[in-house]
């Protein structure tokens, strides 16, 4: 339990760093219109990838975590702490919308038809994402 907890812990360094360097990427290469190559494929691959395992990890993680015995309190418990309602509440669904959104970037980016588009989509979803996961990250007790 403790080690899915800081697995799940660990992974987000990884997560974080890969959309952060795909979105800058994507953000550049509109900025500059150079072509969309390998490395850039690579790199957004690789922030799919984290997310996702990120997201069945996270699946677990909420059902072994200390926090999930507070449901036998109810909802209403459960919205009242601001704690409880983060770790139950918003940061799963908050993420696994940001994890929609990603995907929808890669499979929208495979689509377009010029490098432009790609670097395009790739910046806007995977912006949009990121933004999402870091608005509810909990900052007060990690990293
Ligand atoms: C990319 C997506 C995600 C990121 C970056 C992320 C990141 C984090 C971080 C940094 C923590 C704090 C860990 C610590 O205190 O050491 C955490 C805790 C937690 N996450 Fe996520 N998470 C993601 C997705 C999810 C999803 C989809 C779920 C559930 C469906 C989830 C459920 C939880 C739970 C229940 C905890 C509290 C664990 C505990 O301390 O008992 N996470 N997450």
């Amino acid at each position: 339990m403790d080690t899915l907890i800081s697995l799940h812990s660990t992974v987000a360094y990884v997560v974080l760093a890969f959309l952060v360097l795909s979105f800058v990427n994507a953000l550049t290469g509109v900025l500059v219109s150079r072509g969309f190559g390998s490395r850039d494929f690579r790199l957004s691959l690789f922030g799919l990838i984290f997310s996702h395992i990120q997201l069945l990890l996270g699946v677990v993680v909420y059902f072994v975590s200390p926090y999930f015995s507070a449901w036998e309190n109810g909802m209403g418990a459960v919205m009242k702490d601001a704690t409880l309602r983060l770790f139950l509440v918003e940061h799963p669904t908050t993420n696994v919308l940001a994890i929609v959104l990603i995907t929808m970037g890669w499979s929208l980016h495979k689509k377009a038809t010029n490098s432009r588009k790609k670097f395009f989509r790739i910046a806007v979803f995977y912006g949009l994402g990121l933004l999402l996961l870091l608005s509810r990250i909990p900052w007060q007790q990690w990293p």
